[in-house]
């Protein structure tokens, strides 16, 4: 099978997974139901998840102990995608080729929208605890729910967009230090979220935890960094979200900070170092030497949304 149809075939087994977990859309809340499932369905690449249940296989995971994480983090990177792009943020309209919750809903059901979906992230993951009575097993959900909590709260992402948001009013305070640590927060934290979940849920070590929380360090920063080019190089029609937006909003980024090429370039480093250490693992792990992971970090180098 070709690399493309297996991407096709785990997008589509995401969607499933996650769908079994969304909300009805009923009662006196159906408004912010649907706003919160608008933006859950819309599509995009499901990369947080995938990468999720490619790291709990690639530490010998088995079962579905890792689906309601995998459904939840989809949940929080929607509502961070969600409050993003509302006008006291981003101020975007269109992402995914739709136009944006708040244009549809309103600004207040966007804003809980996206509570809905970071409470109801939480409330699935828990899930978790229902499906094992193994204590092992239940000490790495308690776990698992530990770092989920950390990479998307002040200390990971909201710190990021905090930063973020500050650097937008005083960009003299925009060093590379400060670009980087925004980046490894609103971006990395996510996707260490990712690696670091589907590892310690298979039982991997502390060990081999820290090391996937640098590899996704390396895959987060170069997916931002690859994010900021196509901000400025990709058409609207491709990328489903309005390009200009960083420039619009007076973002300093790896682009303005260091020019095209060697942001390009730094892509491309940051992800071969990821490779190498993915590629020791699965050489360690894999009777089948499974490389779908490998090629798919390989695939964001050049990826063009
Ligand atoms: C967009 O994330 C936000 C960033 C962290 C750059 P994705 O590019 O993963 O968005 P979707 O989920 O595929 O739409
Ligand atoms: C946002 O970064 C990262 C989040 C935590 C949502 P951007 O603002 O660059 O993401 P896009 O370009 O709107 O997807
Ligand atoms: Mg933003
Ligand atoms: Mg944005
Ligand atoms: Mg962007």
């Amino acid at each position: 099978m070709s690399f493309k149809e297996q991407l096709g075939r785990r997008v589509d087994h995401i969607e499933e997974v996650l769908t079994g977990f969304l909300p009805k859309e009923t009662g006196y809340q159906k408004t912010v139901l649907e706003a919160m499932n608008y933006s859950v369905t819309a599509g995009g690449k499901r990369l947080r998840p995938m990468i999720m249940e490619e790291c709990f296989k690639l530490f010998g995971g088995e079962g579905e102990i890792v689906y309601p994480f995998m459904a939840a983090l989809e949940m929080i990177h929607n509502y961070s995608l969600v409050h993003d792009d509302l006008p006291a943020m981003d101020n975007d309209m269109y992402r995914r080729g739709r136009k944006t919750t708040w244009t549809v809903y309103g600004e207040g059901m966007a804003v809980l929208a996206g509570d809905g979906l970071l409470n109801l992230a939480y409330e699935t993951a828990a899930k978790a605890f229902d499906m094992t009575e193994d204590i092992t097993v239940i000490k790495r959900v308690a776990k698992a729910l530990q770092i989920l909590g950390n990479k998307a709260g002040v200390y990971g992402m909201i710190g990021g967009q905090t930063a973020d948001i500050e650097a937008e009013e005083n960009q003299n305070l925009l060093t590379e230090e400060v670009l980087l640590f925004i980046h490894e927060n609103k971006t990395a934290a996510l996707i260490q979220a990712a690696m670091m979940i589907g590892a310690t849920l298979a039982g991997a070590s502390d060990d081999d935890v820290k090391a996937m929380e640098q590899v996704a360090y390396n895959i987060g920063i170069a997916f931002q960094i690859q994010d900021d080019v196509l901000d400025v190089t990709s058409t609207t029609e491709v990328l489903g979200k309005p390009v200009g937006s960083d420039e619009k909003n007076n973002k300093l980024t790896y682009v303005t900070l260091k020019g095209l090429e060697t942001s390009k370039k730094e892509v491309e480093r940051l992800s071969r170092e990821a490779i190498e250490t993915l590629t020791y693992y699965v050489q360690k792990k894999d009777k089948d030497r499974d490389t779908f992971l490998i090629e798919l970090i390989e695939s964001l180098i050049t990826r063009e949304k």
